[in-house]
């Protein structure tokens, strides 16, 4: 039997590398041998380091394991899958797995990241080569079929960005991947480039295929250097293996790829200043129009798309356009990878199709806060995302839902607090937060942000609070209709949202038009 050892950036810093020392060291002194598998994670991060073994009747868990507790599985026998503290039995057992349909992440924690056979034996490059065989324009418009949406957070589908940049007159057209994954509480790029990085090659291949582009980009932040190097070591693989490069696997098809690391800031995940840093000038927002799709990186058409939806492809096109559709609510199709995180009991990914009401992510699934004290608040879609309160728990995870809640799904991270918070410097934070990254190209977000911080200031100081709600109400709205980009025209909703929904944290309850 294999034994599983996650090598993910979480299970590691939750100390995964010294259990795996340990159980090598333990094992040679025993002088028996086992096949170490690095996998990624499962996502269930409450579990981590969540170490596995096969036995006939599935994979056996046993975690959070700590170095120390590696001599005791070992006596308990835990190689034949035997009883102790902490196993958590049958791992595809464990309800916050089982009540998952893993569409994108299925293959994630449970194969070798680097083993391309591990890769094609759970279904790997079979959505490309269905690809080759309908050709560049059917393989669109099996996406577009399939209803994918930007998982970056607009909701832009993504069939029709395709054919955007197929239909753009071009010498060259470029694929560029998104992994600069910003936003509070997220971390599903992270967990595909570490868990199955074939899957967004094979993606992004399938994209350069149809819409006629040789070259990809994946942009990744500095802040995930292990999935930088996993990436690196999977493109390596692929390229070696003729998955990568001219005529891939005899299709005819040419397409290479390249990693590009970020350098630390938040703006950089906006698509047109995350393209000016790859072209190696300082990360500013460009006007739109031009669009990427006409005109992107180094002027050339190009489909700019979040790791998310590019992973999301090869399924697509295996199954077809019409398989991903079925599942999901309203014009929110397929499913989406949720982030539970902050305060929660069980944090961790959870892919389901869209529908699902917050209050079940919250409380069935993530099991409510990890300080047993009542929730309060949830913030979903990154630091420029709403505040929710408990009374709209209800509201189904969905694009048009949340929208119509002023609020927005974004990444898919959800970030709980329970009762203890103050909302009044959450939102001065949301201000903070944008005054520090803004990247300084228009006036309400560069200045607005930092008056806001003050104005904020002034209102948690008492200082003439009810003249300082309303500055900072006209304020909101500058921003949201005077900002360039999302960082500047976004920041409103978390400050605004805080505000409407926890007035009691602001002093005396505002009674201001909204
Ligand atoms: P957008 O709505 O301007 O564009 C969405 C995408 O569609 C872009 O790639 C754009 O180039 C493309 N597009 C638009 N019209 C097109 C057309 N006719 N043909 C082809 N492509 C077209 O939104 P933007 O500025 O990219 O992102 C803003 C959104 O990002 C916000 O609505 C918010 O939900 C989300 N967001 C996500 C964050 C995150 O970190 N994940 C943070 C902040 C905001
Ligand atoms: Fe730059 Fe902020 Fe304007 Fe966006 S809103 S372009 S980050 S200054």
């Amino acid at each position: 039997p294999r034994i599983f050892v996650p090598n993910d950036a979480t299970a590691i810093a939750c100390g995964a590398d010294k259990v795996f020392g340990k159980l090598k060291d333990a094992l040679a002194a025993r002088g028996v041998t086992y096949d170490i598998v690095r996998n990624g994670s499962r996502g269930l991060f409450w579990l981590e380091p969540l170490i596995e073994i096969e036995t006939p009747a599935g994979r056996v868990g046993y975690g959070p394991v700590k170095p120390s507790d590696v001599e005791s599985l070992l006596e308990a026998g835990f190689v034949n899958g035997a009883p102790h503290p902490l196993c958590v039995g049958l791992v595809e057992e464990i309800p916050f797995l089982k009540k998952q349909t893993r569409l994108t992440f299925a293959r994630c924690g449970i194969i070798d990241p680097l083993s391309l056979d591990d890769y094609k034996a759970h279904g790997g490059y079979k959505g490309f080569e269905r690809a080759v065989a309908l050709g560049p324009a059917a393989t669109v418009e099996e996406v577009f079929e399939s209803g994918l949406r930007g998982r970056g957070g607009a909701g832009f589908p993504t069939g029709i960005k395709w054919r955007t940049v197929a239909a753009a007159p071009a010498d060259q057209r470029y694929i560029v991947c998104n992994a600069d994954e910003g936003d509070s509480g997220t971390f599903a790029d992270r967990l595909i480039m570490e868990a199955d990085p074939f899957c967004l090659i094979e993606g992004m291949t399938i994209a350069g295929l149809a819409v006629g582009a040789t070259k990809g980009f994946v942009y990744c932040r500095s802040e995930y250097p292990l999935s930088y190097a996993v990436m690196e070591k999977a493109i390596a693989i692929a390229r070696q293996a003729g998955l990568l490069g001219r005529n891939i696997a005899g299709s005819g098809v040419d397409f290479d790829m390249e990693m590009r690391l970020g350098a630390g800031a938040y703006v950089c995940g906006e698509e047109t200043a995350l393209l000016d840093s790859l072209e190696g000038k300082r990360g500013v927002v460009r006007a739109k129009p031009p669009l990427p799709a006409h005109k992107g990186l180094f002027g050339r058409p190009t489909v700019i798309n979040n790791l998310i939806s590019l992973a999301t492809v090869p399924v697509i096109l295996e199954k077809g356009g019409k398989f991903y559709k079925d599942f999901g609510m309203g014009r929110s199709r397929g499913t989406m990878p949720i982030q539970l995180a902050g305060n929660i009991k069980h944090g961790g990914l959870f892919e389901t199709a869209f529908g699902i009401p917050l209050g079940e992510l919250i409380y069935d699934i993530g099991g409510g806060t990890a300080s047993g004290r009542p929730v309060r608040a949830v913030q979903a879609g990154g630091p420029l995302g709403a505040y929710l309160p408990t009374s709209q728990f209800d509201t189904p995870f969905d694009y048009e839902a949340f929208a119509a809640k002023d609020a927005l799904i974004g990444h898919g991270g959800i970030v709980v607090f329970d009762d203890t918070v103050d909302m009044a410097h959450m939102a001065k934070f949301a201000m903070e937060f944008c005054a520090h990254e803004s990247c300084g190209k228009c006036t309400p977000c560069r200045i607005g942000s930092t008056r806001g911080v003050e104005t904020i200031d002034k209102v948690i100081a008492g200082e003439r609070r009810d003249a300082n709600l309303v500055v900072l109400r006209d304020l909101c709205n500058t921003m949201k209709l005077g900002s360039l980009c999302a960082l500047g025209g976004f920041t409103p909703y978390p400050v605004l949202s805080a505000l409407n929904h926890f007035p009691e944290d602001f002093g005396a309850a505002p009674k201001l038009p909204q």
